[in-house]
Protein backbone atom coordinates (compact mmCIF):
# COMPACT_ATOMS: atom_id res chain seq x y z
CA UNK A 1 0.00 0.00 0.00
CA UNK A 2 1.59 3.08 -0.89
CA UNK A 3 1.09 6.76 1.06
CA UNK A 4 -0.41 3.87 3.95
CA UNK A 5 1.04 6.26 6.70
CA UNK A 6 -0.89 9.17 6.01
CA UNK A 7 -4.21 10.40 7.38
CA UNK A 8 -6.59 8.36 5.15
CA UNK A 9 -3.90 5.48 4.36
CA UNK A 10 -3.68 4.52 8.25
CA UNK A 11 -7.07 3.98 8.64
CA UNK A 12 -7.29 1.56 5.67
CA UNK A 13 -3.79 0.15 7.19
CA UNK A 14 -5.87 -0.37 10.13
CA UNK A 15 -8.53 -2.29 9.14
CA UNK A 16 -6.58 -4.65 7.19
CA UNK A 17 -4.66 -5.23 10.12
CA UNK A 18 -7.90 -6.10 12.26
CA UNK A 19 -8.84 -8.36 8.86
CA UNK A 20 -5.47 -10.39 10.09
CA UNK A 21 -3.96 -9.82 6.42
CA UNK A 22 -0.13 -8.54 5.71
CA UNK A 23 0.44 -4.77 4.70
CA UNK A 24 3.45 -3.36 3.81
CA UNK A 25 3.59 0.27 3.65
CA UNK A 26 5.40 2.46 0.85
CA UNK A 27 5.41 6.48 2.20
CA UNK A 28 8.05 9.12 1.89
CA UNK A 29 6.70 10.23 5.69
CA UNK A 30 6.56 13.99 3.66
CA UNK A 31 3.19 14.08 5.69
CA UNK A 32 2.53 10.39 7.42
CA UNK A 33 4.39 8.84 10.50
CA UNK A 34 5.19 5.63 10.96
CA UNK A 35 3.37 5.71 14.41
CA UNK A 36 0.02 5.43 12.72
CA UNK A 37 0.61 2.11 11.00
CA UNK A 38 1.69 -0.16 14.30
CA UNK A 39 3.26 -3.30 13.32
CA UNK A 40 3.21 -2.73 9.37
CA UNK A 41 5.96 -2.73 7.57
CA UNK A 42 7.18 0.37 6.38
CA UNK A 43 9.35 1.29 3.47
CA UNK A 44 10.41 4.86 2.89
CA UNK A 45 10.20 5.75 -0.51
CA UNK A 46 9.29 7.85 -2.84
CA UNK A 47 7.63 6.30 -5.71
CA UNK A 48 8.81 9.37 -8.50
CA UNK A 49 12.27 8.47 -7.81
CA UNK A 50 14.62 7.16 -10.72
CA UNK A 51 15.43 4.08 -9.04
CA UNK A 52 11.68 3.30 -8.06
CA UNK A 53 10.61 0.79 -10.51
CA UNK A 54 13.23 -1.29 -9.69
CA UNK A 55 12.80 -0.93 -5.74
CA UNK A 56 9.42 -1.75 -6.05
CA UNK A 57 10.07 -4.99 -8.29
CA UNK A 58 12.50 -6.38 -5.69
CA UNK A 59 9.70 -5.46 -2.79
CA UNK A 60 6.67 -7.06 -4.60
CA UNK A 61 8.56 -9.76 -5.09
CA UNK A 62 10.09 -10.22 -1.52
CA UNK A 63 6.90 -9.43 0.25
CA UNK A 64 4.84 -11.60 -2.23
CA UNK A 65 2.55 -8.85 -3.10
CA UNK A 66 -1.23 -9.75 -4.36
CA UNK A 67 -2.56 -6.38 -4.34
CA UNK A 68 -1.60 -2.39 -4.72
CA UNK A 69 -3.70 0.24 -2.66
CA UNK A 70 -2.38 3.46 -4.36
CA UNK A 71 -2.50 6.28 -2.11
CA UNK A 72 0.57 7.97 -2.40
CA UNK A 73 0.16 11.47 -4.22
CA UNK A 74 0.87 15.00 -3.82
CA UNK A 75 -3.17 16.62 -2.69
CA UNK A 76 -2.59 20.21 -1.91
CA UNK A 77 -5.13 22.02 -4.84
CA UNK A 78 -3.27 25.24 -3.97
CA UNK A 79 0.48 24.01 -4.69
CA UNK A 80 -0.65 21.91 -7.60
CA UNK A 81 -1.40 25.43 -9.09
CA UNK A 82 1.82 27.07 -8.74
CA UNK A 83 4.48 23.97 -9.02
CA UNK A 84 2.17 22.02 -11.65
CA UNK A 85 5.60 20.17 -13.19
CA UNK A 86 6.40 18.88 -9.78
CA UNK A 87 2.33 18.11 -9.32
CA UNK A 88 2.97 15.60 -13.03
CA UNK A 89 6.36 14.65 -12.10
CA UNK A 90 5.34 13.24 -8.68
CA UNK A 91 1.95 11.99 -8.99
CA UNK A 92 2.05 10.75 -12.72
CA UNK A 93 5.58 9.61 -12.77
CA UNK A 94 5.40 8.21 -9.74
CA UNK A 95 2.38 6.49 -10.40
CA UNK A 96 4.17 5.41 -13.88
CA UNK A 97 6.74 3.41 -11.68
CA UNK A 98 4.34 1.57 -9.89
CA UNK A 99 2.21 0.34 -12.87
CA UNK A 100 5.44 -0.54 -14.25
CA UNK A 101 6.73 -2.67 -11.23
CA UNK A 102 3.39 -4.30 -11.16
CA UNK A 103 3.26 -5.08 -15.06
CA UNK A 104 6.71 -6.60 -14.53
CA UNK A 105 5.67 -8.91 -11.89
CA UNK A 106 2.35 -9.76 -12.82
CA UNK A 107 0.38 -8.01 -10.10
CA UNK A 108 -2.99 -7.39 -11.73
CA UNK A 109 -4.84 -5.25 -8.65
CA UNK A 110 -5.02 -1.59 -7.63
CA UNK A 111 -7.18 0.51 -5.76
CA UNK A 112 -6.57 3.55 -6.71
CA UNK A 113 -7.24 6.99 -4.88
CA UNK A 114 -8.99 9.39 -7.07
CA UNK A 115 -10.95 12.34 -6.57
CA UNK A 116 -14.19 14.63 -6.93
CA UNK A 117 -11.70 17.33 -8.27
CA UNK A 118 -11.70 15.08 -11.62
CA UNK A 119 -15.21 16.82 -12.07
CA UNK A 120 -13.98 20.21 -11.95
CA UNK A 121 -17.34 22.69 -11.51
CA UNK A 122 -20.30 20.01 -13.12
CA UNK A 123 -23.45 22.12 -13.72
CA UNK A 124 -25.08 19.40 -11.52
CA UNK A 125 -25.86 18.49 -8.02
CA UNK A 126 -25.66 14.78 -8.01
CA UNK A 127 -22.64 13.78 -9.63
CA UNK A 128 -22.65 10.91 -11.86
CA UNK A 129 -19.44 8.97 -12.22
CA UNK A 130 -20.00 9.24 -16.31
CA UNK A 131 -19.93 12.98 -15.94
CA UNK A 132 -17.95 14.79 -18.09
CA UNK A 133 -14.91 15.11 -16.11
CA UNK A 134 -12.64 18.54 -16.54
CA UNK A 135 -10.66 18.97 -13.89
CA UNK A 136 -9.63 22.86 -13.23
CA UNK A 137 -6.29 22.58 -11.46
CA UNK A 138 -3.33 20.51 -12.03
CA UNK A 139 -4.23 17.96 -8.88
CA UNK A 140 -7.68 17.35 -9.84
CA UNK A 141 -5.75 17.16 -13.85
CA UNK A 142 -3.16 14.17 -12.45
CA UNK A 143 -5.96 12.31 -10.49
CA UNK A 144 -8.01 11.71 -13.93
CA UNK A 145 -4.32 11.09 -15.62
CA UNK A 146 -4.32 8.28 -12.97
CA UNK A 147 -7.58 6.88 -13.98
CA UNK A 148 -6.53 6.88 -17.70
CA UNK A 149 -3.10 5.23 -16.50
CA UNK A 150 -5.08 2.52 -14.89
CA UNK A 151 -7.56 1.89 -18.03
CA UNK A 152 -4.47 2.01 -20.23
CA UNK A 153 -3.17 -1.02 -18.32
CA UNK A 154 -6.34 -2.79 -17.88
CA UNK A 155 -6.38 -3.06 -21.79
CA UNK A 156 -2.53 -3.35 -22.42
CA UNK A 157 -1.61 -5.74 -19.66
CA UNK A 158 -4.62 -7.01 -17.62
CA UNK A 159 -4.75 -4.71 -14.37
CA UNK A 160 -8.03 -5.19 -12.88
CA UNK A 161 -8.23 -1.56 -11.54
CA UNK A 162 -10.87 0.22 -9.27
CA UNK A 163 -10.85 4.06 -8.81
CA UNK A 164 -12.41 5.79 -6.12
CA UNK A 165 -13.56 9.41 -6.28
CA UNK A 166 -13.35 10.79 -2.90
CA UNK A 167 -15.58 13.61 -2.03
CA UNK A 168 -14.88 15.16 1.25
CA UNK A 169 -13.17 12.64 3.71
CA UNK A 170 -13.46 13.84 7.09
CA UNK A 171 -13.44 12.26 10.50
CA UNK A 172 -11.30 9.91 12.56
CA UNK A 173 -11.88 6.30 12.89
CA UNK A 174 -9.70 6.11 15.94
CA UNK A 175 -8.99 9.00 18.03
CA UNK A 176 -5.05 8.35 17.25
CA UNK A 177 -5.52 9.12 13.39
CA UNK A 178 -6.93 12.14 13.47
CA UNK A 179 -6.44 14.40 10.15
CA UNK A 180 -3.53 16.86 11.37
CA UNK A 181 -2.48 18.29 7.81
CA UNK A 182 -5.09 21.39 8.51
CA UNK A 183 -5.34 21.68 4.93
CA UNK A 184 -9.54 21.03 4.78
CA UNK A 185 -12.27 22.84 6.14
CA UNK A 186 -12.81 20.43 9.17
CA UNK A 187 -8.96 20.73 10.43
CA UNK A 188 -8.99 24.44 9.66
CA UNK A 189 -12.18 25.32 11.55
CA UNK A 190 -10.63 23.35 14.73
CA UNK A 191 -7.57 25.07 14.27
CA UNK A 192 -8.65 28.56 14.47
CA UNK A 193 -10.52 28.15 17.33
CA UNK A 194 -7.21 26.54 18.66
CA UNK A 195 -5.94 30.05 18.37
CA UNK A 196 -9.04 31.78 19.15
CA UNK A 197 -9.95 33.17 15.99
CA UNK A 198 -13.16 33.12 14.18
CA UNK A 199 -13.75 30.58 11.37
CA UNK A 200 -14.29 31.86 8.10
CA UNK A 201 -16.86 31.20 5.36
CA UNK A 202 -15.91 31.70 1.64
CA UNK A 203 -18.89 33.15 0.16
CA UNK A 204 -22.45 33.18 1.39
CA UNK A 205 -24.04 34.18 -1.45
CA UNK A 206 -24.37 30.69 -3.77
CA UNK A 207 -27.31 29.75 -4.88
CA UNK A 208 -27.76 27.60 -2.27
CA UNK A 209 -30.57 27.13 0.29
CA UNK A 210 -28.20 29.00 2.48
CA UNK A 211 -25.71 30.65 0.36
CA UNK A 212 -22.69 28.82 1.75
CA UNK A 213 -21.47 26.10 -0.62
CA UNK A 214 -22.56 22.22 -0.24
CA UNK A 215 -20.28 19.78 -0.42
CA UNK A 216 -20.41 15.38 0.37
CA UNK A 217 -18.77 14.84 3.60
CA UNK A 218 -17.72 11.25 3.79
CA UNK A 219 -16.31 9.40 7.36
CA UNK A 220 -12.65 7.97 6.81
CA UNK A 221 -13.92 5.07 8.52
CA UNK A 222 -16.48 4.43 5.80
CA UNK A 223 -13.70 5.73 3.10
CA UNK A 224 -11.29 2.85 4.38
CA UNK A 225 -13.97 0.35 4.50
CA UNK A 226 -14.91 1.44 0.67
CA UNK A 227 -11.28 0.04 -0.06
CA UNK A 228 -11.44 -3.20 1.52
CA UNK A 229 -14.74 -3.83 -0.46
CA UNK A 230 -12.29 -2.42 -3.26
CA UNK A 231 -10.26 -5.14 -3.42
CA UNK A 232 -13.11 -7.93 -2.79
CA UNK A 233 -14.80 -6.49 -6.18
CA UNK A 234 -11.41 -6.96 -8.03
CA UNK A 235 -11.59 -10.62 -7.58
CA UNK A 236 -14.89 -10.63 -9.00
CA UNK A 237 -15.47 -11.87 -12.77
CA UNK A 238 -18.32 -9.89 -13.46
CA UNK A 239 -16.92 -6.37 -12.82
CA UNK A 240 -19.21 -3.61 -14.73
CA UNK A 241 -17.14 -0.50 -14.06
CA UNK A 242 -13.46 0.81 -12.68
CA UNK A 243 -14.74 4.17 -11.25
CA UNK A 244 -16.90 4.63 -8.17
CA UNK A 245 -17.96 7.64 -6.29
CA UNK A 246 -17.39 7.75 -2.51
CA UNK A 247 -19.56 10.08 -0.95
CA UNK A 248 -22.83 9.93 1.18
CA UNK A 249 -25.24 11.61 -1.79
CA UNK A 250 -26.46 14.06 0.57
CA UNK A 251 -25.07 17.67 1.24
CA UNK A 252 -24.09 19.64 3.75
CA UNK A 253 -23.28 23.33 3.54
CA UNK A 254 -20.31 25.19 5.15
CA UNK A 255 -23.19 26.79 7.81
CA UNK A 256 -24.11 23.75 8.51
CA UNK A 257 -20.65 21.96 9.47
CA UNK A 258 -19.86 25.03 11.38
CA UNK A 259 -23.05 24.86 13.52
CA UNK A 260 -22.19 20.73 14.10
CA UNK A 261 -18.85 22.08 15.26
CA UNK A 262 -20.62 24.11 17.50
CA UNK A 263 -22.42 21.69 18.93
CA UNK A 264 -19.92 18.95 18.93
CA UNK A 265 -17.11 21.33 20.66
CA UNK A 266 -19.41 23.46 23.20
CA UNK A 267 -17.93 26.54 21.57
CA UNK A 268 -20.30 29.39 20.65
CA UNK A 269 -18.05 31.07 17.93
CA UNK A 270 -18.70 33.68 15.64
CA UNK A 271 -17.95 33.19 12.23
CA UNK A 272 -16.05 35.92 9.30
CA UNK A 273 -18.10 35.74 6.05
CA UNK A 274 -15.44 36.32 3.34
CA UNK A 275 -15.79 36.75 -0.17
CA UNK A 276 -16.38 33.27 -2.43
CA UNK A 277 -12.88 31.45 -2.48
CA UNK A 278 -12.06 31.03 -6.84
CA UNK A 279 -12.71 27.71 -7.85
CA UNK A 280 -15.19 26.49 -5.34
CA UNK A 281 -18.81 24.77 -6.98
CA UNK A 282 -21.50 25.88 -5.26
CA UNK A 283 -22.78 22.41 -4.80
CA UNK A 284 -20.80 19.18 -5.23
CA UNK A 285 -22.07 15.89 -3.91
CA UNK A 286 -21.93 12.12 -4.87
CA UNK A 287 -24.53 10.05 -6.57
CA UNK A 288 -23.38 7.22 -4.91
CA UNK A 289 -25.81 4.64 -7.16
CA UNK A 290 -23.33 2.90 -8.80
CA UNK A 291 -21.36 2.11 -5.97
CA UNK A 292 -24.17 0.53 -4.01
CA UNK A 293 -25.52 -1.38 -6.87
CA UNK A 294 -22.16 -2.88 -7.95
CA UNK A 295 -19.85 -3.36 -4.83
CA UNK A 296 -22.90 -2.78 -2.05
CA UNK A 297 -21.00 -0.75 -0.21
CA UNK A 298 -22.51 2.91 1.14
CA UNK A 299 -21.57 5.25 3.95
CA UNK A 300 -22.93 4.41 7.02
CA UNK A 301 -22.18 7.46 8.81
CA UNK A 302 -23.63 10.68 8.59
CA UNK A 303 -22.53 14.73 9.54
CA UNK A 304 -23.33 14.32 13.54
CA UNK A 305 -20.19 11.38 13.75
CA UNK A 306 -17.73 12.84 11.58
CA UNK A 307 -17.43 15.90 13.51
CA UNK A 308 -18.00 14.17 16.75
CA UNK A 309 -14.68 11.85 15.81
CA UNK A 310 -12.46 14.58 14.61
CA UNK A 311 -13.72 16.70 17.55
CA UNK A 312 -12.57 13.54 20.20
CA UNK A 313 -9.32 12.71 17.57
CA UNK A 314 -8.52 16.57 17.65
CA UNK A 315 -8.41 16.55 21.52
CA UNK A 316 -6.89 13.42 21.94
CA UNK A 317 -4.02 14.70 19.84
CA UNK A 318 -3.52 17.80 22.14
C1 LIG B 1 -14.89 22.72 1.68
C2 LIG B 1 -15.82 23.91 1.68
C3 LIG B 1 -14.76 25.95 0.96
C4 LIG B 1 -12.10 26.44 4.39
C5 LIG B 1 -10.85 19.94 -1.65
C6 LIG B 1 -10.23 19.57 -2.95
C7 LIG B 1 -10.73 18.23 -3.36
C8 LIG B 1 -10.47 17.21 -2.27
C9 LIG B 1 -11.09 17.64 -1.00
C10 LIG B 1 -8.29 16.16 -2.06
C11 LIG B 1 -15.62 24.80 0.45
C12 LIG B 1 -15.23 26.05 2.39
C13 LIG B 1 -13.02 25.97 3.48
C14 LIG B 1 -12.43 27.58 5.17
C15 LIG B 1 -14.56 27.69 4.07
N1 LIG B 1 -9.08 17.11 -2.04
N2 LIG B 1 -14.23 26.59 3.32
N3 LIG B 1 -13.66 28.14 4.99
O1 LIG B 1 -12.45 22.54 -1.82
O2 LIG B 1 -14.46 21.07 -1.38
O3 LIG B 1 -12.25 20.06 -1.82
O4 LIG B 1 -10.60 18.94 -0.67
O5 LIG B 1 -8.26 15.08 -2.45
O6 LIG B 1 -10.07 17.90 -4.51
O7 LIG B 1 -10.57 20.54 -3.93
O8 LIG B 1 -12.60 21.16 0.32
O9 LIG B 1 -12.23 21.47 2.72
O10 LIG B 1 -11.12 23.07 1.10
O11 LIG B 1 -13.57 23.19 1.42
O12 LIG B 1 -15.67 28.25 3.94
O13 LIG B 1 -11.65 28.07 5.98
O14 LIG B 1 -15.48 24.74 2.80
O15 LIG B 1 -14.96 27.13 0.27
O16 LIG B 1 -16.89 25.29 0.09
P1 LIG B 1 -12.99 21.33 -1.24
P2 LIG B 1 -12.28 22.22 1.44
Amino acid sequence: MTGGAGYIGSHVVRLLQQQGQDVVVIDDLSSGSQQRIGSAKLVALDLAAETATQKLVALIEAESVEAVIHLAARKQVGESVSKPEWYFEQNIGGMAHLLEAMRLTKVNKMVFSSSAATYGMPDTDFVKEDFDCKPINPYGQTKLIGEWMTANAERAWGLRAVNLRYFNVAGAGWPDLADTAKMNLVPIVFDALASGKAPAVFGTDYDTADGSCVRDYVHVLDLAEAHLTSLDYLARDDRKHSTFNVGTGVGASVLQVLNEIKRVSKIDFEVEMQPRRPGDPPYLCADVSRIKSELDWSAKRGLAEIIESAWNARSAAN
